[in-house]
């Protein structure tokens, strides 16, 4: 069944450092998706943790916080026919080594923890980032 709906994406600071931001968007304009919100900016730790709040007992967390804070990111609001699975089956598996050939992670990401980009995983996560990451609203 193919329904509207928005997705949130960010390029991670390895990803913005490495250029990727353009090509990434024109990944995702080649599926068909709309960018309708974008913000640039360096996540405060208060975001960040809260961005990863259901990770807070895994080993990585502390990780994976200190390193979106740790530059640029570029957030992202992508609307269109299925959007989240459509945006995941883009960027490809957290493991880059499981990767499908041609996603973005397969692509570019270095490591689990350097995968360049995140994508909300399902509807009521994307509800929950682009209201953290968009407080000023969208039109989704
Ligand atoms: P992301 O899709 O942003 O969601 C959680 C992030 O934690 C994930 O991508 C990875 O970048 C990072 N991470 C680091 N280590 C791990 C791990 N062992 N398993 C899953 N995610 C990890």
């Amino acid at each position: 069944m193919s329904e509207s709906q928005t997705t949130f994406i960010m390029v991670k600071p390895d990803g913005v450092k490495r250029q990727l931001v353009d090509e990434i968007i024109r990944r995702f304009e080649s599926i068909g998706l709309t960018l309708i919100g974008r913000r640039d900016i360096t996540p405060s730790l208060e975001l960040a943790e809260t961005h990863y709040g259901i990770h807070k007992e895994r080993p990585f967390f502390s990780e994976v916080v200190d390193f979106i804070t740790s530059g640029q990111v570029v957030a992202m609001a992508w609307k269109g026919e299925n959007a989240i699975s459509e945006a995941r089956k883009l960027i490809g598996a957290t493991n880059w080594e499981e990767a499908e050939p041609g996603t973005i992670r397969a692509d570019f990401a270095r490591s689990i923890e350097e995968n360049v980009i995140h994508g909300s995983d399902g509807e009521d996560t994307a509800l929950f980032e682009l209201e953290l990451w968009f407080p000023d609203g969208l039109e989704i």
